[in-house]
């Protein structure tokens, strides 16, 4: 499945890899990428063959370097609105609840709508040479794709504070300190450190992850009860195809077996 600005490639069994092409603008998001990746995203839910999403940008330098600044900025303050509305309706939000496992692979600079592309995956890795912000403030804006809600939940108020205000980068290095990558690694090793991770995901059960997603997001949603959303989703487990293998499979002292190859 391939798109101008977005590649699809299945990688092996169960795992798809999604990478923004546009390595002359540095992956910058414009408008039709950012369409492209939600029909992208689409197509991946209801393939029964994709039960782990990993993105990453083109090339070595960047992820995504942000949004397309040449593209809005001669936007009004309605179309701006607009803008962050609906790019957080179709891609942000869209990605942070979607129902497979979805971790970014931060292959270098990730800033303003890159970092928050990133920080609206399930998780993220990076590679040595990642340099991650949200410099908006030095374009006289605010992060708009979830930035200033999303930091903050991530790494902690003060240093999303110190982050959004100062609109500086951060290393790699430091990201993970913070807490805002897992892991960094070798750039060269980064697709295959999140293959490694994808892979042991997938021996687990496909619903119990869809479920997991939920449920941790709804901790994260302000009319959401996290503990009371954890329960019914708890209970909707029973009976469940997968509940029977798992349960069944560790009763009989067998390994479960939920299609993984
Ligand atoms: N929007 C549009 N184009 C962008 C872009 C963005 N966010 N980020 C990079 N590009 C383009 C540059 O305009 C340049 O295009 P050109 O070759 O046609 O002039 C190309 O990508 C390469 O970028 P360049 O700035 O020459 O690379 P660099 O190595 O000198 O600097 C960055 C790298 C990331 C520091 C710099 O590109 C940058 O600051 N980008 C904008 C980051 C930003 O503010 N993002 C938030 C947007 S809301």
């Amino acid at each position: 499945m391939n798109f101008e600005n977005v590649s699809v490639q299945k990688l092996e069994s169960f795992i798809a890899l999604v990478t923004i092409e546009r390595p002359k603008k540095l992956n910058a998001l414009n408008k039709s990428t950012i369409s492209e990746l939600h029909d992208a995203f689409v197509a991946l839910e209801s393939d029964d063959e994709v039960r782990v999403v990993l993105i990453t940008g083109s090339g070595d330098k960047a992820f995504v370097a942000g949004a397309d600044i040449s593209e809005f900025s001669e936007f009004s303050k309605e179309e701006g609105t607009l803008l962050a509305k609906k790019g957080q309706e179709i891609l942000f939000d869209f990605i942070e609840n979607f129902s497979k496992p979805v971790i970014a692979a931060v292959n270098g600079f990730a800033l303003g709508g890159g970092l928050e592309l990133a920080m609206a995956c399930h998780f993220r890795l990076a590679s040595e040479n990642a340099k991650m912000g949200l410099p908006e403030v030095s374009l006289g804006l605010i992060p708009g794709y979830g930035g200033t809600q999303r930091l903050p939940k991530l790494i902690g108020k003060g240093r999303a504070m110190e982050m959004i205000l100062t609109g500086g980068m951060i290393s790699a290095v430091l990201a993970n300190t913070y807490g805002l990558v897992n892991t960094v690694v070798a750039q060269e090793e980064l697709i295959s450190t999140c293959i490694s991770i994808a892979k042991r995901i997938i021996q687990n059960a496909p619903n119990s992850a869809r479920v997991a997603i939920q449920a941790v997001n709804a901790g994260y949603k302000n009319d959401m009860n996290g503990f009371q959303t954890e329960v019914s989703l708890f209970g909707s487990c029973f009976g469940t195809d997968d509940f029977i293998e798992g349960t069944t499979a560790f009763l009989n002292k067998r390994k479960p077996n939920f299609g993984a190859k």
